[in-house]
């Protein structure tokens, strides 16, 4: 007999797919009020991570959700979202992207139950412990890259600032993209994830997707660096690796110097362990 899955509702096949360390996604092209902020995730590809890691009805948070992927993703898996989100502008977008699933779908004699609602907050994160939120059953969450965005390639910022788009998430000096000195903004940004940690029932998941970053012609190795400290206070389980093949190459350093194109991500899986 099969064992009783206590962790997801998966089926053999997807649960062992999704086991690979590594994966390809390339994200497909964004609508028009989704171009608006300079890096958001696939919601398909957050929708295999919370599939895997809740089941139907949990309660899934995102604590930086941008425009809003972590909760189409729960909605669209049946799981219940919270988002919380510094910038007014991309919570709201997040809210009118709710709004327009949350629709009346087609009548399914026994089909899916009605989807669970989803919550924004505008807020900051920081601030996670003071928000009356209830307990986690997952957390999946992509930081800013520190301010990475500030010197991302020069033709793309150009591009995006010609469309009239934001090329980098605010002004506010509470948004962690702002902060320029790199130790202080991995202090502020494991204090988030310790609040996470004190949110998350004992045994849930948390994934962070992140990269190591490039300043100043050394690389700065955050998401190692995460790995490590957030390993202090979660049980640091394992790596799987998301790889963009569709990006175009940019010849960095070409002719004097190795600079490479980082076209992959770390997803950082931890788990609390009591
Ligand atoms: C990498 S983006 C996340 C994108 C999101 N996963 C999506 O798909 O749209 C990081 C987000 O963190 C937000 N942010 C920065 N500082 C924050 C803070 N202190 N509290 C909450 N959100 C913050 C930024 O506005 C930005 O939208």
């Amino acid at each position: 007999m099969r064992p009783e899955n206590r962790l997801n509702d998966l089926e053999p096949k997807r649960w062992i797919r999704f086991q690979k360390s590594w994966f390809v996604h390339n994200p497909p092209a964004r609508s028009e009020d989704l171009l608006l902020h300079p890096a958001k995730f696939p919601e398909t590809m957050v929708q295999e991570f919370i599939e895997f890691f809740t089941k139907r009805g949990q309660v899934v948070l995102d604590p930086m959700v941008g425009t809003g992927s972590t909760l189409v993703a729960c909605h669209r898996a049946g799981r219940r979202g919270i988002g919380i989100e510094l910038n007014a502008r991309y919570a709201q977008v997040a809210r009118q992207r709710i709004d327009a699933l949350a629709m009346p779908m087609p009548f399914e004699p026994g089909g899916l139950d009605p989807a669970p609602e989803q919550v924004v907050v505008t807020g900051d994160a920081r601030k996670l412990d003071e928000m009356g939120l209830p307990q986690i059953d997952y957390c999946i969450t992509s930081p800013p890259y520190w301010d990475m965005l500030k010197r991302k390639g020069f033709e793309t910022q150009r591009r995006r600032k010609d469309l009239n788009l934001d090329v980098t998430y605010s002004d506010s000096p509470q948004d962690l993209g702002n902060i320029a000195e790199y130790y202080r903004f991995l202090e502020e940004l494991v204090g988030i994830y310790r609040k996470v940690h004190t949110l998350l029932r004992p045994r849930a998941y948390l994934t962070v997707i992140v990269k190591n970053v490039k300043k100043g012609g050394k690389m700065y190795p955050l998401a190692w660096e995460l790995g490590k400290r957030l390993g202090d206070f979660y049980v640091l389980k394992d790596e799987k690796i998301w790889c963009q093949d569709n990006q175009v190459l940019a010849p960095y350093g070409m002719f004097y110097s190795w600079v490479s194109n980082t076209h992959h991500h770390y997803c950082l899986n931890f788990q609390k362990e009591r």
